[in-house]
């Protein structure tokens, strides 16, 4: 791996797609172990995709965060992992006729009305669904790095477009920021029209593609991001073996990885990231082990 760094390293001095596009350093400090990101936040100990949750995030010493944003009725964007607001929020009080509660058929005002908090804990009652907006003040705020997953894309047409041009407006889409920002998604239609509406940002597709198909992925995408059950070393070595739009080795960011005999595993995959909700278990064996 630490070759292969070098490598990376040199092609990104030398490439000229490559000071267009700084991708993310896969370790920070080259020290051989996997970058490790909060998972929806550190959404073991607050709720996730929450303010609070990257906050914890934070505190706990991690940099990268990993979130969900979706689109409001009203067009907002708005940072949530399931298409329904049933289970993270208590719509079901507030709105009781309203079933099956959908994110996209509530507007943003309506939403800023739920309780995002206390379905986890009553020590976080009254923490608010947060807008895309609030979201990346709060991760500049922290001085954090962004994993943004666009989830359930088919859902909401021009989504990508609409994320890009917030991220921009954000301030996130200069050289200083592209280097603390992946976007990634299930849809390689949506990962595509990514890269087609802005090629210097770094991409990520979450799936486990056949190793034959590494190549079309590797046209817009410069991460592969697998489930952790679903990965081998050797299907890492092949990952690693292509390189992706910006002329560098795919990289490899998996998920969910908790406890440590699975970051034990992952390590010994040679991954270059681990998704985690609980991110200091994941620190604590990578030290330890
Ligand atoms: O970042 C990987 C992971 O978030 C993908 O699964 O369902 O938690 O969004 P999910
Ligand atoms: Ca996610």
């Amino acid at each position: 791996m630490h070759a292969r760094a070098v490598a990376a390293t040199t092609t990104a001095l030398l490439g000229t797609a490559a000071l267009l596009s700084p991708v993310p350093a896969a370790r920070a400090g080259d020290t051989g172990e996997p970058t490790v990101l909060a998972h929806r936040g550190a959404s073991a100990y607050a709720p996730e995709n929450t303010l609070a949750a990257i906050d914890k995030a934070a505190a706990l010493g991690f940099t990268w965060v990993e979130n969900d944003v979706q689109r409001t009725k009203d067009g907002t964007l708005v940072v949530v992992h399931d298409d329904s607001l049933q289970r993270t929020t208590d719509v079901e009080q507030v709105f009781p006729g309203r079933a099956p509660w959908k994110v996209k058929d509530f507007t943003a005002a309506e939403i800023a009305r739920l309780d995002a908090g206390s379905w986890f804990s009553r020590s976080y009652t009254g923490t608010r669904l947060p807008t895309l907006a609030q979201y990346m003040r709060e991760v500049e705020h922290n001085h954090e790095k962004l994993l943004l997953e666009i989830k359930n894309p088919q859902l909401y047409p021009g989504i990508e477009q609409q994320i890009l041009a917030q991220l921009d407006n954000e301030g996130w889409l200069d050289r200083r920021h592209l280097d603390r920002l992946v976007v990634q998604s299930f849809s390689a239609d949506s990962l595509r029209a990514v890269h087609r509406l802005r090629p210097a940002v770094t991409t990520g597709y979450l799936g486990t593609p056949a190793t034959g198909t590494l190549r079309r992925y590797a046209g817009f995408a410069d991460l592969i991001n697998p489930s952790v059950g679903s990965i081998s070393a050797g299907y890492v070595h092949a990952v690693h073996s292509v390189d992706g739009p910006h002329g560098r080795p795919l990289r490899v960011f998996t998920w969910t990885v908790d406890d440590a005999v699975t970051a034990w595993k992952a390590v010994g995959y040679d991954v270059d990231g681990v998704i985690s909700d609980k991110p200091d278990v994941v620190r604590a064996a990578l030290r330890a082990g």
